[in-house]
């Protein structure tokens, strides 16, 4: 079992993103003044946009070295990186085209193409950066979580979930016929820094069950994120955690 977790609640949405952004900032400086580098996977979705967008702006973006930040993507769902669905996509409208951060500290998973090719692809070049050791220390990993409890690409009953040797797999999900490619949950867990931001009433019931650790069947892939050395940090608004 690993380290319990921080739950920070806040009023709105607004301000979730307002302290992620001050994390990552604090997160960023404590690694590059550590071993000169920073490296983050970014998470999916919606409720990240925003610390994005934060961070692109004038009150972080000249606070944050940005050509000691290598920027990685926690999962990518399988399309190119113009489609309306990609993860990279998002991130390159809210804060990549925004910054002056060297093309190369950007690390894409290839979304277009076989997604098994590009997991490995993106597994090498993950073993480039960090080199060829048991497993890959980021030092920071943002992470959503859906009213379903996944998290990253990793779904209930995904076959990704319980991958405990490879560092990133490819996954199916069959409802919306679409291939995602996800880090797994070992990476997951050996992150220095772990922070998961939710918020919405939609997710308030999930999040009880999540951070209870009673769900009824098997764990959620929300729940198997228990990092085993790192922070671990909730950071919610008050609806999410309107049943904590
Ligand atoms: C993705 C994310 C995924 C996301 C959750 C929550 O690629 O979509 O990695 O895990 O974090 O689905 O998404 P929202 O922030 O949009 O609610």
């Amino acid at each position: 079992m690993g380290k319990s977790p921080n739950i920070f609640v806040f009023k709105t949405p607004e301000q979730v993103a307002l302290a992620a952004a001050g994390k990552f900032e604090a997160y960023a400086r404590e690694a590059i003044a550590d071993h000169g580098v920073f490296s983050v996977a970014l998470a999916g979705g919606n409720t990240p946009r925003r610390v994005y967008e934060l961070l692109a702006a004038e009150l972080f973006r000249d606070r944050i070295g940005w050509a000691g930040v290598h920027l990685f993507f926690g999962d990518e769902r399988a399309v190119p990186p113009d489609n309306h669905d990609s993860n990279y996509r998002m991130v390159h409208a809210a804060l990549i085209s925004q910054i002056g951060i060297p093309l190369s500290n950007v690390h894409r998973i290839i979304g277009e193409g076989d997604a098994h090719e590009n997991a490995a692809a993106y597994e090498r070049d993950l073993k480039e950066f960090f080199g060829e050791i048991s497993w890959p220390r980021f030092d920071l990993i943002l992470l959503g979580m859906g009213e379903d409890g996944h998290t990253a690409s990793l779904f209930p009953g995904g076959d990704a979930v319980r991958e405990e040797l490879r560092w990133v797999a490819a996954t199916r999900m069959e409802h919306l016929k679409q291939d995602r490619i996800t880090i797994t949950i070992p990476v997951i867990n050996q992150a220095a820094h772990v922070m998961f931001l939710v918020t919405g009433k939609a997710k308030a019931k999930r999040l009880s069950e999540v951070i209870h650790q009673n769900s009824a069947a098997a764990p959620l892939p929300a729940q198997l994120v228990q990092p085993t050395h790192g922070t671990f940090e909730w950071l919610l608004d008050k609806e999410a955690a309107s049943l904590l």
